[in-house]
């Protein structure tokens, strides 16, 4: 496949040790949800309810990458790719959550450590992306305060383990999406749809990352740690102050409620004019702990929000226009120029050490046509887009160290199933085989052309 021009690295201006990845995470690729000790998730229990997810998809056999890590660490090394940011299912680890380990399940990462370090990549490890032990949920979840104390130990576990060869830590994965799309409005695990709740929630991942922060620390030194939180830039839909308004609000409610206590040791003051009497179950020194420096932010990015005020709609009072444009089949906006804006806003308001891109990519229809090609013109252009705009984030002065492409592989989408393809690589869900769509074939020649 030909690279299209302008397209290295070096000439959009990325450092030669810049890190660039793909990212998977573990109840969306590893199936075999039953072997070897693990513990049923959340995810498990949701995905088998009735009516939660497209056509009642569950996670159950996946990608198979359980079994087939070897051939997806083969895959990784001949893309060239220098970090992969995979995640640790808490349930494989302590099927209850708490209490007795399974070494098989710390023998299962073990080894994609070691074989991702033989092919000569970084491994980065998320130690939270939505996989709650059901057990812990049994007892409220993370609405639980529980739940962060139990966090901070299974870190600290994994730590002592994989530790010594894990090159990037990230606590969480999108808090707000856990919190809010799992329990206000349902459409995640567990599938509770409560304010209160979901606020609780909220504070105690917080609380959860930050007790977690300086367990990893004392075991890894060194190691950077960090948190992913999914930012979304947010756009007025007109100049007026009732639209200005309603933006902020989704702002607030999407992007502060996390950055602002990481690293201001407060919640938005903002906040409570639209959740009203929910509050956030702060307890002395929670807002310390939370506070933690870190190495980095994860971003993951995917779109743009642009808001107009919308009197009686919601709890924020607002609703969301479609700009003319290009979409992907989740529906989401083609918004490159965020990318860049978001980098600036963040760091310029909060001004992080680092920043990683841990998620970014795009769902498409894509076809295997009779030669078995997959020609994925609209996700070569949105990658190529999204790293331009990156290259001029890092031009502003962002200190931008890493890009991990979602997703290495097509996989399970949450409640949308298996109907939306992010991969770079396709999967053929009846085998289990990998094909490499003209996406992956354009990023290994972009890696090869590193200087
Ligand atoms: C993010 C999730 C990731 C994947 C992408 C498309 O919200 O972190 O697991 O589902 O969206």
């Amino acid at each position: 496949m030909a690279q299209a021009p302008g397209t290295s690295p070096g000439q959009l201006g990325f450092a030669p040790d810049f890190l660039w990845g793909a990212a998977t995470a573990a109840y969306q690729i590893e199936g075999a949800v039953a072997e070897d000790g693990r513990g049923l998730s959340i995810w498990d229990t949701f995905s088998h309810t009735p009516g939660k997810t497209r056509d009642g998809d569950t996670g159950d056999v996946a990608c198979d990458h359980y079994h087939r890590w070897r051939e997806d660490v083969d895959l990784m090394r001949e893309l060239g790719i220098a970090a992969y940011r995979f995640s640790i299912a808490w349930p494989r680890i302590l099927p209850a959550g708490r209490g007795a380990v399974v070494p098989a399940g710390l023998d299962f990462y073990d080894r994609l450590v070691d074989g991702l370090l033989g092919a000569g990549i970084q491994p980065f490890a998320t130690l939270y992306h939505w996989d709650l032990p059901q057990a812990l949920q049994d007892e409220g979840g993370w609405a639980n305060r529980d739940t962060a104390y139990a966090f901070a130990d299974y870190a600290e576990i994994v730590a002592l383990r994989l530790g010594d060869r894990v090159r990037g830590w990230i606590t969480l994965n999108e808090p707000w999406v856990v919190a809010f799309v799992g329990n206000l409005h349902g459409r995640h695990a567990p599938g509770i749809q409560d304010l209160p709740t979901a606020l609780r929630v909220t504070h105690h991942l917080l609380l959860g990352h930050g007790l977690a922060v300086p367990r990893l620390r004392a075991v890894t030194p060194g190691t950077p740690v960090g948190i992913t939180l999914n930012l979304t830039p947010v756009e007025a839909a007109s100049d007026s102050p009732q639209d200005q308004a309603a933006a902020a609000r989704q702002d607030v409610y999407q992007n502060r409620i996390f950055l602002d206590p990481l690293t201001r040791g407060e919640y938005p003051p903002e906040a409570a004019a639209f959740l009203g009497p929910a509050t956030f179950p702060v307890q002395p020194g929670d807002l310390a702990t939370i506070a933690a420096p870190l190495d980095f932010l994860g971003v993951n990015y995917y779109t743009r929000a642009v808001i107009r005020h919308a009197p009686g709609i919601g709890m924020l009072e607002h609703e969301q226009v479609r700009p003319p444009g290009d979409y992907t089949t989740m529906g989401w906006e083609v918004y490159p120029p965020g990318l860049r804006t978001l980098l600036n806003r963040v760091h310029r308001d909060y001004a992080f050490p680092a920043y990683y891109i841990t998620e970014n990519g795009a769902a498409f229809p894509d076809q295997v046509d009779a030669a078995g090609a997959i020609h994925d013109a609209p996700r070569i252009a949105y990658l190529a887009q999204h790293f331009a705009a990156a290259a001029g984030a890092v031009r502003d002065g962002v200190p931008l160290r890493g890009y991990f492409v979602w997703s290495l592989l097509d996989n399970f989408e949450w409640g949308h199933g298996y109907s939306q393809r992010f991969g770079i690589v396709y999967v053929d869900y009846p085998t289990g085989a990998r094909l490499w769509k003209d996406s992956a074939h354009w990023y290994q020649a972009f890696l090869a052309a590193r200087s």
